[in-house]
């Protein structure tokens, strides 16, 4: 009984030990405050240092989010289609400031063979101001160093808009601009398309539509393929409700020079398409890549596949060297069969030499519609010498003469290289007729 008292005797006195042990030091402290000087002083700097740091982040997180509630930015990437036209919309903007700009260059090889080039001054990498409407906006063309565009292997790029938050729907102002900027540059015109690696690439500027008056193609030609052409246009839905995939292929067949390419892109421009062109006598046209690009047609564009007997010649991918050569036959098909798009697609084929192709590609489905178009007839020697010389009935029937009595094989394409050396000289044409072969000839015998 007696022990227990002395156990609680003990615990006070280790309880009122602690207390006056931290009473001493509290008092020390206030001792130490109150009466050193230089402690007090100590201590007060550190609870302002501490207060001004804690103000530092609050402001620092503060207007950070100002900053974000006030500010809108908008990112354009370099694989979106409105990079290059916000580029261009750019370079042509009046009132900016830019001491950092590249050069972007047009080169566009006529069909006469001469060459003209066009510079755009486009902002290069870094910051740009622009005034817009009465707003400062912030542009920020960045490249990355190290991320590659995969589709094209140019460096990735972004372009960032920044401006004040009450201002954010001059982007959208801006994005409508330059794409009509952009549209109309291609207006009333064809753009033509080529494959550039595993992507389709515009090829030099849009062309001005070639008229389809201006190919002459024997009787009805024409117009049967037009005519095909819109039935198949019109039957969208009947394709689909069928399950049957919406596209159509079209074979020219024929020699060279009879006006095939031309008219293909005639009828582009007459039906506002635009026309992809691969060629598949192409090196490095490979199987895959013929897949993907056939799969990833730009919007309203006609397929147009040139030399399709070139896949004709290989039954393997690989040459004895174990490099990749042309598109296979097989290739060639499956690519055909494999167009999967939701929008039609229609696919002309050109060929010179009709031999050559298996029968397996003419199965519908692959071409719905051959023609052959050939050498020039009678029909159409008098419509393209009238194309040239409308007025000169006459010499026209003794042109046309001068060309049968040849006897020989004459294409269109000679015809017109005929007419263009005799622009404003219809009887020469008719003299130089004989000699429509080999024109230089006609100057020798002279
Ligand atoms: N029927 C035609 N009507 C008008 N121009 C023609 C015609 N045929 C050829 N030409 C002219 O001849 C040139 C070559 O024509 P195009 O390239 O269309 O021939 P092609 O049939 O595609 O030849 P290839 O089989 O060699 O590819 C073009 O400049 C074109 O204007
Ligand atoms: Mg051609």
């Amino acid at each position: 009984m007696s022990d227990e008292p002395v156990a609680v005797a003990a615990n006070t006195a280790v309880g009122t030990e602690s207390i006056s042990l931290g009473d001493k030091f509290s008092n020390f402290m206030s001792n130490a405050m109150e009466n050193n000087p230089y402690f007090a002083a100590g201590g007060g700097l550190m609870l302002l240092g501490t207060g001004l740091a804690v103000a530092k982040t609050g402001m620092v997180k503060g207007s950070r989010l100002l900053y974000q509630q006030m500010i809108v930015d908008l990112e354009i990437q370099s694989k979106d289609r409105a990079y290059s036209w916000f580029l261009t919309w750019m370079s042509q903007y009046p009132k900016r400031v830019s001491k950092h700009l590249s050069v972007r260059t047009n080169y566009i090889q006529h069909d006469n063979g001469s060459v003209s080039t066009k510079f755009d001054l486009v902002p290069g990498p870094g910051n740009h101001w622009i005034r817009y409407k009465g707003a400062f906006i912030l542009i920020k063309r960045e490249r990355s160093t190290r991320m590659l565009d995969i589709s094209n292997g140019s460096p990735y790029e972004t372009v960032t808009l920044k401006t004040l938050y009450r201002d954010r729907d001059l982007f959208d102002s801006i994005l409508r601009e330059a794409k009509e900027m952009a549209l109309k540059t291609s207006e009333g015109k064809t753009v033509i398309y080529t494959s550039f690696g595993p992507e389709w690439r515009r090829f030099g500027q849009p062309k001005a539509k070639r008229s389809l008056p201006s190919v002459i193609l024997d009787k009805n030609i024409k117009d049967n393929i037009m005519k095909d052409v819109h039935d198949f246009l019109k039957n969208g839905k009947w394709y689909s409700d069928r399950g049957i995939p919406y596209r159509r292929g079209y074979l020219l067949y024929g020699p060279p020079g009879s006006g095939k390419t031309s008219f293909i892109q005639a009828l582009a421009g007459e039906l506002d398409y635009n026309i992809c062109i691969l060629n598949l006598s192409e090196n490095n046209l490979t199987d895959d890549r013929l897949n993907h690009l056939m799969n990833n047609l730009p919007q309203r564009s006609i397929l147009l596949l040139e030399d399709i007997d070139a896949a004709f010649n290989k039954r393997h991918q690989t040459s004895e060297q174990g490099f990749q050569s042309n598109v296979t036959f097989s290739g060639l098909l499956n690519a055909l069969d494999g167009v999967t798009s939701s929008e039609e697609t229609i696919t002309f084929m050109t060929t010179n030499h009709p031999e050559r192709l298996d029968s397996a590609i003419l199965r519908p489905g692959r071409v719905d519609y051959k023609v052959f178009v050939g050498d020039a007839t009678k029909y159409q020697v008098r419509e393209m010498f009238l194309k040239f010389y409308p007025d000169e009935r006459l010499l026209c029937e003794a042109f046309v003469k001068e060309i049968l009595t040849l006897d020989k094989p004459v294409s269109t394409a000679q015809l017109q290289g005929l007419f263009v050396m005799n622009k404003d000289d219809p009887q020469s044409a008719v003299e130089m007729a004989p000699y429509i072969a080999d024109p230089n000839q006609f100057a020798t015998q002279r």
